[in-house]
Parts: structure tokens; sequence; C-alpha cells
């Protein structure tokens, strides 16, 4: 196992280069040598190689990307999609977007590796449409990659190697982040999950075969096609190999990405980004946004891997580390993105759609100090009656923030009930809202 201390600018690598976004900075610093390799060797070989490396998704689910690839059926003859999901909207999370804004081409050359794997001649980038600004600059890379003839038609030292890459802008919607709400929405229909299986590996885009990943998942495969697998699992731990982007916010003097073998610890995060700011103590954080159960101090030296958060209670997911320091209202918080989801439910479920809306009553209510008796008992059960009950992660993740900021600080969430409920709520204190 790597020095976990030590932050591997792999993906980051060239951020702090002049222009990183062009293809000359890219291709100065050994940009698509990893396409030449993979076109130089079979289909066969790529997804074999992304097995071996125990490259898992990037996206918060962790699934492993090799096997992913290799769910999709024998080839018939018709077409098949690699679809990138660059719907980042998780609260806190922060990774794919400068990734794209900073160096396009990595994202680029790891769809043309992928789209080689896996026999895929027309490519999708789906990202949220108020990210104009990284839109556009996909849309130049890619104009960059054709020009250059890295894809196109009849590509490649053989000249067999054709690759269409359509970026697609969405209209904003959290949802349109799960992968099949996204497939929705790209061929043009309102954004709601499908039903899974089948999964799109089998079923996906126009119901064809489909590998949908991340960004992050899709951009670390370059890397490990020129670094091989030995380097790559030389990083992270076990089950949880590599590099990945931690995004840092809230209350830490440097917050911003930083980039470390799996397995480091938040601590040695939070040092690196120069402490909790000065003058305060940390209160609790978030290890993957807002979806996530939240964590404490006594979790900053739980190793930053999907089994290690996984048996602190919590998870990893995206790596979206919200830090809040002792100035900072738990309720208040867990109340916004309670908000959150309700408005980004997307109504297809009963549990979801109901339970975020009466959840989001009761955060306001304890918010404010006007909560009644039996609140949080309420909360409790709202919150039991989603998780495990909805048709998809986001009912779940709802949940999350809630029950586990019950368990954490429940003091202030009994704070928040002052006003016997008789006295505000006459209506709701003889009903039970
Ligand atoms: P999931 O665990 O259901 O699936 C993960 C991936 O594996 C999917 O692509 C799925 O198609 C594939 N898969 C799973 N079992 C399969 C099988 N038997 N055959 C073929 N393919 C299979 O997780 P899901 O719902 O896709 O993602 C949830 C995660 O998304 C959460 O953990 C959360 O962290 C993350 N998330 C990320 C956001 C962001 O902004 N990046 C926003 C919201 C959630
Ligand atoms: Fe829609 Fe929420 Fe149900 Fe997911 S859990 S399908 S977002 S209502």
């Amino acid at each position: 196992m790597a020095d976990a201390t030590v932050l591997t600018p792999v993906l980051t690598d060239t951020w702090d280069a002049d222009k990183p976004w062009t293809l000359a900075t890219y291709r100065a610093h050994g940009g698509y040598e990893g396409l030449a390799q993979a076109l130089g060797s079979t289909p066969e070989d790529v997804v074999a190689t992304v097995k071996a490396s125990g490259l898992r998704g990037r996206g918060g689910a962790g699934f492993p990307t090799g096997l992913k690839w290799s769910f999709l059926p024998p080839a018939d003859g018709g077409p098949r999609y690699l679809v990138v999901n660059a719907d980042e909207s998780e609260p806190g999370t922060c990774k794919d977007i400068p990734l794209m804004l900073a160096n396009p081409h990595v994202l680029l050359e790891g769809v043309a590796i992928t789209a080689y794997a896996i026999g895929c001649t027309h490519a999708f980038i789906y990202l949220r449409g108020e990210v104009v600004h990284v839109y556009r600059r996909l849309l130049a890379a890619v104009r960059e990659a054709r020009e250059a003839g890295l894809i196109g038609t009849g590509t490649g030292p053989r000249g067999d190697f054709d690759l269409e890459i359509t970026v697609h802008a969405g209209a904003g919607a959290y949802i349109c982040g799960e992968e099949t709400a996204l497939l929705d929405s790209l061929e043009g229909m309102r954004g709601q999950p499908r039903l899974k299986p089948p999964f799109p590996a089998v079923a996906g885009l126009y119901a064809r075969p489909t590998v949908v990943n991340n960004v992050e998942s899709i951009a670390s495969v370059p890397g490990i096609i020129r670094g091989g697998v030995d380097w790559f699992t030389s990083m992270g731990t076990e089950k949880s190999a590599g590099h990945g982007i931690f995004s840092l916010s809230g209350h830490v003097e440097r917050p911003g990405q930083y980039e470390a073998p799996f397995g480091i610890t938040m601590r040695e995060l939070i040092d690196m980004a120069g402490g909790v700011r000065a003058g305060h103590r940390l209160k609790f954080w978030t290890p993957g946004g807002s979806s996530t159960p939240i964590l404490t101090e006594e979790h900053l030296d739980v190793p930053l891997d999907y089994e290690s958060v996984g048996a602190a209670g919590s998870m990893l997911a995206t790596r979206a580390l919200m830090v809040f320091d002792e100035t900072v209202s738990a309720v208040r918080v867990i109340s916004r993105w309670t908000d959150f989801y309700q408005h980004e439910s997307c109504g297809k479920c009963t549990p979801c759609r109901e339970g975020t809306y009466w959840m989001k009553q009761v955060m306001h209510r304890l918010e404010q100090g006007r909560g009644v008796p039996g609140d949080i008992d309420l909360l409790l059960d709202v919150s039991a009656n989603i998780a495990g009950r909805s048709f998809c992660a986001l009912g779940d993740a709802s949940a999350a923030p809630i029950q586990s900021g019950i368990a954490h600080f429940r003091e202030e969430f009994e704070a928040g009930m002052h006003t016997p409920a008789a006295e505000l709520f006459p209506y709701q204190a003889s009903a039970a809202f």
C-alpha cells in the first residue's frame, strides 16, 4: 500500500499548467498515448486490464468498472453506447466539473479507449445545462480532437476506429444523475428512473446495451492503460485501488480538490487543507456529500476507502468532504439538505415524494424552534419509511442526514421543540399533523 499522506496528482497533474485544457498541453504531458497503446491491443485486453486494475466507479456507488463493461451482451451487429454521467449535482460534490474544465482531453481520451474496448462508435457526455462554461469547453475539446484525427471516422493505426462524441446539456435536475433517468432525459423524455433490471448494460439508451460511467472513472482509464495495473494498484487499498479526487469544502482554511490515494484519512486531508478555520473546531463532516450519514471527530482516522467508511456507518460515495465547525447548527444544515431533496424528488414514487415533503415541514419547525412533542419520533418514522422503500437512491439519500443527525445531535433537535403543541398548533396537536 502506498503512503496515504502523499498527494497523488494523476488527474490533477496538469491543472496548474499553462492552458491545461488544450490538446497541446495535454499531449505535452503524455496525453493520448494511452489511446494509441489501447488501439494497438485488442478490446478484450483493454477490458481485462481495467478489470485487473480494480478501478471502481467514481460516481459514488463504487461498482467495479471493468466488470460493468464485461456485462454487455455479445455483439449482435446493432449499436451499443457509452454514456458518461457528467451530471454532477450532489451537494458538496465538486470533482467532475473542475476536472472537465481543467482537462477535458483526459476525459475524451478515456471515452475513446472505453468505446474501443466495448465496441461503441457513438458516445455521449451528459452534463447539467447550468454549467455552460464546461459544456463549451467540452465542445471545443471534441472539435480539437476531431481536427487532430483522434476521433471521427477511420482513425487509429489501422484506420478502422470510428467514434463520434456528442456532448449533451440537460435542463438541470438532480435526478438526471441517476443513470436511467439520465437515459430517459437523453432520449428526450422527462428524466425519471426506470425499473432495474434490466440494467443499462443490457437495455440502456434506445434500449440498446449501454455502459454508463462517471467522468472520473472514465478519466482514470488512460492512466491505467499507460501506467499499468501494478502502478494503479500500488495506490490505495486492496479493495479500493488507485487515486481519487477528494473535494474539501466548508470550514477549512484552503478548500479545494485534493487528489490522493484511497485510504487517506480525513485528518490528513484537513491538515493538507490548512486545518479547520482558525479559532474553531470540527463539529461534523460528510464523507460523500449530503446523501451520506454524517461523521464526527471520532471518525477522523477512518481510512477513506469504501469498506472502512462503510464500517464506520457511512458511505464514501463521491468523496465530497464538507466540513462544519462548532458555529453551525446541525438542524439548520440538515434542514437545508432536506429542502434540496424535497425540491429534487422526481415524484415518481410515494415514499420519497410525500416523505420528503413532510420531513421538510418538520425540519422547518424544529429549525425555527416551533417543533412539537413527538417531532423527532415522527422524523425517524417518516425517514424509516422512505429508506429502502423508494424507487431510487434519492429517497434513501434524503433519509440518511436526518437519521444520522438525530443519532449524533439529538439534543439540538430536542432544543427545536420549545412550544407545547396545543399552544401553536391546536389542530395538529389533536391529529397526526
Ligand atoms: P447502484 O449500486 O444501483 O449501481 C451502480 C452501477 O452498477 C450502475 O451503473 C448499475 O447499472 C451497475 N450495476 C449494478 N448491479 C448490476 C448488475 N447486476 N448488472 C449490471 N449492472 C449493474 O448505484 P446507483 O443508484 O447507480 O448510484 C448510487 C450512487 O450515486 C450513490 O452511492 C451516490 O453516492 C451516487 N450519487 C452521485 C451523485 C453525483 O453528483 N456524483 C449524485 C447522487 C448520487
Ligand atoms: Fe423519484 Fe424520489 Fe422515487 Fe427516486 S425515490 S423515483 S427521486 S420520487
